[in-house]
C-alpha cells in the first residue's frame, strides 16, 4: 500500500461509504490537510505525522470481520478518532459495545436531542437543544462501551452521538459531512481545531509555491513534455510547469479534428500567444478521419482514438532530445485507492480515453503535481496561477471529442453541422448566464433523418440531441431543468442557422440508467 504523505493531517479511514471523498473535501476546506486510506491492509502511520482519525461510513455489518480486515492497532493510536456512521460503530463495537441490525432503517432527516455537552457539539444544537441530521442506516448502537458517554439521542436510536473524552474516541450516527445535516461543519470544526488541536496548514494560495517548487526540485534540470488538451487539468498543470521550469517544458496539442468550435485556435492563442508557454501545434485531423473512415462501433471509435493520439504523441516527443519526465494531470481521486469494500468489480462501460494517457514504452519518469487536489481545488489553483476564469470553468470535454456525439459514422459534413449546434447551444447558455450552472452541456447528432417543413419546402434531415447535466463528479448526473422559453429560442436558433439540422431534442435522462455521453 501507498504510504501517505508526511504533512500533518487527518487520516480519513475509508470502509466504503459514497461519501468518504466528501469527508476529505470538507477537512481541506476547513484549512487541514486530509488524506484518504482505505482500511484494507492499513499500516499504522507514525503518530506526529497526525492531527486525529475519522473513520468514514460504509455498507458493511460490523459482525462481518473478515471482510472488514481493519488493523487493530490503529485503537492504541493517542490521536483522537472520530466514527463517522459505519465508523461510529465500529468504535462502540471495538470497546464493548453492541452493534445490531434495527428493525426501522432512519434515512433521511432525523431529530436528534441533546443529552451532555461535549467538545465535538458546542454550538451545534439550537436553541431547543436539538438538530437536524441527516442518517443513512440500518444498524444501530444498542449498548455503548462501559466507559463512554451517550452525548444525543434520536426517537429511534438512543446513542446517536457517543465519546469517551479520556480516550479522545467520538461517534455521530449521523453524516456531519453532508449539507442536509445543519452545523455539520460546526461538529467536524469542533472536531478538528478544539479535539486534535489542529493548525491550518492547507490554502491554495500556500499550496500554489509548494507545488511550485516541489516541481522545481523533481525535475531539476531536465527537460519535460506535456500533452496538453485545453481542457482545465492539462491546463493547471501546464501552467504549473511553465511558472517553474518554463524553458523546459514542451506542450504537444494535438487537433484531432474532433474539438468544439475554434477550440484549436482558441488553445493556440491562449497558451502559445498569452501565457507563452512552449507549445507545439500538431494537426492531425486527417490522420484521425481517415482512420475512423466508416467506423461505427462505439468501442472502436474510442479505441483507435487513443491509440492514434499515443502514437502521435510519442512521435513528437521523440523529437524532442534528451526529454527525462511526462507531466500529466492524474488529481487526487484517481489515485484513491478504490478497491471495493464487498469485493464485487464493477463492470467497465466505457474505456475512457484521457488526453494525459499513459505512453508506457516511452520510459520516463511521471510529473503528477495535482496527484494530492481534488477537481475544485485545481480549478482554486489555477485561478492562484493567473489561468482565466473561461478556462477554469469549462465544462469537461471527453477525449475522444465529438466522435463519441455522433453516433454512427463520422463525416466531415457531420461534424462541421455539429460543431454549429454545440455553438449556439453553448453561446446561449453563456448569454443567459446558465453555463455555470451546468455541470456539462453539449449538442450531438444522431445519425437518424426525419421528415420537417420549412416555408413550402419539405425537408429530411438530422436530429440534433442537446444533453445539459447538473453532477457533482460526473458519477450520478441529473437533467437541467431549462425554461420551455430557452428551450424554444435554441431550438430556433439551430434549425434557422444550420443547413442539416430541421429537429431539435432534449435528453431527459438521468446517469443511472444513461450515461452522461452518448457512446
Ligand atoms: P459518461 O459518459 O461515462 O461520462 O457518463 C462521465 C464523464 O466523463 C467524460 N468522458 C470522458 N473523458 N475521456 C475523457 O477524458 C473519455 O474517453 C471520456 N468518456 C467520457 C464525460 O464527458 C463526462 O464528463
Amino acid at each position: 500500500m501507498k504510504r501517505p504523505t508526511k504533512i500533518k493531517k487527518i487520516l480519513i479511514v475509508d470502509f466504503g461509504s459514497q461519501f468518504t471523498q466528501l469527508i476529505a473535501r470538507r477537512i481541506r476546506e476547513l484549512g487541514v490537510f486530509s488524506e484518504i486510506i482505505s482500511h484494507k491492509g492499513l499500516k499504522i502511520v507514525n503518530q506526529n505525522e497526525l492531527y486525529g482519525v475519522i473513520f468514514s461510513g460504509g455498507p458493511l455489518n460490523v459482525y462481518q470481520d473478515k471482510k472488514i480486515e481493519l488493523n487493530k492497532k490503529i485503537f492504541n493510536l493517542e490521536c483522537p478518532i472520530l466514527g463517522i456512521c459505519f465508523g461510529h460503530q465500529m468504535i462502540s463495537k471495538y470497546y464493548g459495545g453492541k452493534v445490531k441490525s434495527s428493525k426501522t432503517r432512519e434515512f433521511g432527516f432525523a431529530r436528534i436531542k441533546k443529552i451532555k455537552n461535549s467538545p465535538l457539539t458546542q454550538n451545534f444544537f439550537n436553541k431547543k437543544n436539538t438538530n437536524d441530521v441527516w442518517m443513512s442506516h440500518a444498524d444501530h448502537v444498542t449498548k455503548i462501551p462501559k466507559t463512554f458517554k451517550k452525548i444525543a439521542s434520536t426517537k429511534d436510536s438512543k446513542f446517536t452521538i457517543i465519546e469517551n473524552i479520556k480516550l479522545k474516541r467520538f461517534g455521530v450516527q449521523f453524516h456531519p459531512e453532508v449539507t442536509h445535516t445543519i452545523k455539520g461543519n460546526t461538529l467536524l470544526k469542533n472536531f478538528l481545531f478544539k479535539i486534535c488541536k489542529a493548525k491550518r496548514n492547507w490554502s491554495l494560495k500556500h499550496q500554489k509555491n509548494t507545488l511550485i517548487n516541489r516541481v522545481k526540485n523533481q525535475i531539476g534540470k531536465e527537460k519535460v513534455i506535456c500533452a496538453l488538451s485545453g481542457g482545465v487539468d492539462s491546463s493547471v498543470v501546464a501552467q504549473l510547469l511553465n511558472k517553474s521550469v518554463g524553458k523546459q517544458l514542451k506542450c504537444i496539442f494535438v487537433n484531432t479534428g474532433l474539438l468544439r468550435k475554434n477550440e484549436e485556435k482558441q488553445v493556440v492563442d491562449t497558451f502559445k500567444k498569452k501565457l507563452k508557454i512552449n507549445l507545439i501545434y500538431v494537426n492531425a485531423e486527417k490522420q484521425f478521419l481517415g482512420r475512423l473512415k466508416n467506423i461505427s462501433d462505439p468501442e472502436k471509435k474510442r479505441k483507435i482514438i487513443g491509440n492514434l493520439f499515443i502514437k502521435i504523441f510519442e512521435r513528437y516527443a521523440k523529437k524532442i532530445k534528451n526529454v527525462k519526465f511526462l507531466a500529466q494531470g492524474t488529481l487526487y481521486p484517481d489515485l484513491i485507492e478504490s478497491k471495493s469494500v464487498t469485493g464485487s468489480q464493477t463492470s467497465k462501460i466505457k474505456s475512457h480515453h484521457n488526453v494525459g494517457g499513459l505512453p508506457k514504452k516511452m520510459k520516463l519518469k511521471l510529473v503528477e503535481p495535482l496527484r494530492l487536489l481534488f477537481k475544485d481545488e485545481v480549478r482554486k489553483l489555477g485561478l492562484e496561477l493567473k489561468l482565466s476564469k473561461q478556462i477554469i470553468s469549462r465544462h469537461p470535454f471527453p477525449g475522444p471529442g465529438l466522435a463519441i456525439r455522433m453516433p454512427g459514422i463520422i463525416t466531415k459534413e457531420k461534424i462541421k453541422i455539429l460543431k454549429e449546434a454545440d455553438n449556439y447551444f453553448i453561446s446561449e447558455l453563456k448569454q443567459e448566464n446558465l453555463y455555470d450552472k451546468i455541470w456539462q452541456a453539449y449538442a450531438a447528432l444522431l445519425p437518424v433523418k426525419t421528415v420537417g417543413v420549412m416555408g413550402d419546402n419539405r425537408t429530411y434531415e438530422y436530429i440534433c440531441l442537446l444533453r445539459a447535466i447538473t453532477s457533482s463528479d460526473g458519477m450520478t448526473a441529473d437533467y437541467f431543468d431549462f425554461s420551455k422559453k430557452f428551450m424554444q429560442k435554441v431550438s430556433n436558433k439551430i434549425i434557422n442557422n444550420i443547413q442539416g439540422i430541421n429537429r431539435v431534442v432534449y435528453d431527459v435522462t438521468s446517469k443511472p440508467p444513461s450515461t452522461i455521453e452518448l457512446e
